[in-house]
């Protein structure tokens, strides 16, 4: 997507390009591909930014519109930022001395749900936060009341109305808090509200992503005391202050996983700068497919070699399981594999909104409650089809790229949430993918 924003009469508005892409199928994909910093790493930390009292630069940051959003966010709470020139691509240089606001309004918030990673560091460093409930894909309920206790555990306050969280933490201080669930966001979200408490924080059954592990890094490369993250108890010794730092993220596990679906279903690729140990279940479950398969640390050969054999059966999990965030890509796989494969989605309810797009591609899918059997068809064909949500969205792509004809996929600015340009490197690797320039709609997320 291409968003930008103006202050129009003191009212934000975001003008909206609904791009499609316009896919011919068959080609072969050949050749290497680098894998992009994390999405899911740089949304927290940039959140994070918000307890650094000093500049930060994070390299290698690519412009996923969800970092562009965040970015909105700090520079609305009163920091700077600026993409500069690095080494590799693009660097993000963010200065938080000057933060002054503490909320977070709903025209903001509504574009990245990742908007509600900065509950916890507005009010770890201003004392009080206002931040309306966030947006982001549609793909089922997403509460946030694990965020929400946790944070309240810790002696803030929270109050609930019209559609905004009003918390006040001037009493703030270190403590056990055991979540109900290995939520990541909120797991992010204590991490970071616990940094400047006083006293310990010990967090009790936390998400284990490695995103979670990146977010540590990086808090404690700018003075903070954490650690445990990526193990079942992460403990967190408040600091007075943190200072500013230079650092990567990690690569991007799912747009990784992508690219590995990608060669298993129609080419072979080499796909550089990925922590192929983050990406196990997946691999593993490819390795079914009668693909070959060289793996190295951080890089990866995946290699087609025919019509793929069904992978048998996935169900999705919480890290080290098989990620909810490469579902929508497997029944692409799925749709022209051999054989029969089963699909269970355990962690959001409706994140299954691809499959009506691909039944208009031909695939072959049934589904109740929460469980679906694909049965491989020989052949998919192009259609005109809308990309649901972000992941949903890149299934598509794998589906048009191997289709008969040529397939339309509307609202790829969905798809621009966290896949930067995959238009250019499926190109360069032999794709005929092209993005058609639509400026449809001016939108402020109502
Ligand atoms: C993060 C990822 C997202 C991924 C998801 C699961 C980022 C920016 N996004 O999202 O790409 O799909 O993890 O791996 O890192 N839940 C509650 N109450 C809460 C919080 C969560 O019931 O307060 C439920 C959710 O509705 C969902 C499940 O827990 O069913 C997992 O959510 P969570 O781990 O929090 O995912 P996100 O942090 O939103």
């Amino acid at each position: 997507m291409s968003l930008f924003f103006a202050n129009f009469l003191g009212r934000f508005i975001i003008y909206s390009y609904m791009d499609s892409f316009y896919i011919v199928g068959g080609n072969r994909l050949e050749g290497e591909v680098v894998i992009d910093s994390a999405k899911n790493s740089l949304l927290p930390i940039l959140a994070g930014c918000i307890l650094v009292e000093g500049e930060v630069l994070l390299k290698n940051v690519p412009r996923y519109s969800d970092v562009l959003a965040m970015c909105k966010i700090l520079e609305h709470l009163g920091g700077k930022t600026r993409f500069i020139k690095g080494e590799v691509g693009e660097d993000l240089y963010i200065d938080c001395r000057d933060i002054s606001y503490n909320d977070v309004p709903n025209e903001l918030a509504c574009t990245v749900r990742s908007s509600i990673f900065t509950l916890g560091p507005i009010l770890g460093r201003m004392g009080t936060a206002k931040v309306s409930y966030p947006g982001g894909c549609d793909i089922g309920l997403r509460p946030i009341d694990i965020h929400l206790a946790g944070i309240k555990q810790l002696g803030s306050k929270v109050v609930d109305k019209n559609g905004y969280i009003y918390a006040d933490g001037l009493k703030l201080k270190g403590e056990d808090v055991m979540l109900s669930f290995s939520s990541v966001g909120a797991t992010e979200n204590i991490m970071m509200l616990a940094v400047l408490a006083k006293g310990q924080t010990r967090i009790f059954n936390p998400a284990r992503e490695p995103e979670i592990v990146d977010l540590q890094n990086f808090l404690n490369s700018c003075g903070a005391s954490i650690t445990g993250a990526g193990s079942n108890l992460i403990v967190i010794n408040g600091v007075k202050k943190l200072h500013g730092t230079t650092y990567q993220a990690i690569s991007d596990r799912i747009e990784a996983g992508t690219f590995m679906i990608a060669g298993a279903m129609c080419g072979k690729l080499e796909i550089k700068n990925v922590a192929t140990d983050h990406n196990l279940e997946l691999i593993t479950k490819l390795s079914q497919t009668a693909c070959k398969i060289e793996r190295y640390n951080d890089r990866i050969i995946i290699e087609n070699r025919g019509r793929p054999i069904s992978f048998g059966e996935i169900e999705t999990a919480v890290y080290p399981g098989f990620p909810t965030d490469l579902q929508a890509q497997m029944f692409a796989l799925a749709s022209v594999s051999e054989g029969y494969s089963l699909i269970i989605e355990n962690l959001f309810e409706s994140r299954f909104k691809h499959i009506g797009e691909l039944l208009k591609m031909g695939a072959d899918i049934r589904c109740k409650n929460g469980v679906c059997i694909v049965k491989g068809k020989e052949k998919i064909y192009g259609a005109e089809v809308t990309a649901p949500d972000l992941r949903g969205g890149a299934s598509l792509v794998l589906a048009g790229l191997v289709a008969e004809g040529y397939t339309t996929i509307n609202n790829v600015e969905l798809i621009d949430r966290g896949y930067f340009r995959i238009e250019d490197k499926l190109s360069a690797l032999g794709g005929d993918i092209k993005r058609i320039k639509c400026e449809k709609k001016v939108d402020n997320c109502s």
